[in-house]
């Protein structure tokens, strides 16, 4: 992959604070921010809509064929739309939160939300966040973050944002599929912010990055 624009990776379990973070450390930096968890959960509500059943993956990967997803940017923050509706609060509904690592641990759905991925760094210096950013979609940058939580910590936030999210569940399901399971990439480094406040999080973030070479 030849890059000239760079891209930092940030990985972690649901409600370890990550998008909160990627979207600071993106302002901050001046990079725009993608959150790719919003793809998956676009296309699972979608499906969803369509009366598809997540488990089936065959008819899953039918419904993919024919979808139009719209992949924009509006403030520095990456959009969705599937056949044009742009999808917000939506693809935060409990039935999203229930299917969606059953979606996403579909490799036909997973290759084709990577390409749509990757390409926002033909353009851009960005800042994505997900699960798989620092394995698969940008192997190659040296700028890989982790960011983790106890699961006491990550469900009371869930819990706070009023959002019914069996968060260990849908975590177990992500680093055991087969499929670009969450992992901490190699040479990815690891913020605990179980017990950080958002802006001591982003103050690792910062210092983690330095430390892998990030210049300004
Ligand atoms: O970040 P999030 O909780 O909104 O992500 C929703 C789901 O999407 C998550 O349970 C797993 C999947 N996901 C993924 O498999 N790969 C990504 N890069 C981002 C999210």
């Amino acid at each position: 992959m030849s890059q000239i624009h760079r891209a930092v990776a940030i990985d972690g379990p649901a409600a370890s604070g990550k998008s909160t973070v990627a979207r600071r450390l993106a302002a901050s930096l001046g990079l725009i921010m993608v959150n790719s968890g919003a793809m998956y959960r676009a296309v699972t509500w979608q499906i969803l809509q369509d009366g598809v059943d997540p488990s089936d993956a065959d008819a899953v990967i039918r419904a993919l064929e024919g979808m139009e997803i719209g992949c924009g940017i509006e403030d520095g923050l990456s959009t969705i739309a599937i056949k044009g509706r742009h999808l917000t609060t939506e693809v935060r509904e409990p039935q999203v939160n229930d299917a969606v690592s059953k979606v996403a641990s579909i490799p036909e759905v997973r290759e084709r939300l990577v390409e749509m991925q990757r390409e926002y760094l033909t353009d851009n210096d960005v800042v994505m966040e997900g699960r798989d950013i620092g394995s698969v979609v940008f192997p190659d940058s040296p700028f890989k973050l982790y960011i983790d939580a106890s699961e006491e910590v990550r469900a009371a936030r869930r819990s706070k944002d009023g959002e019914a999210d069996a968060v260990a569940k849908r975590d177990a399901q992500d680093r055991q599929r087969k499929a670009s399971p969450l992992k901490i990439s190699e040479g990815a480094i690891v913020i605990d912010s179980s017990h950080l406040t958002i802006d001591e999080v982003v103050g690792e973030a910062r210092e983690a990055l330095i430390k892998l070479g990030w210049d300004d």
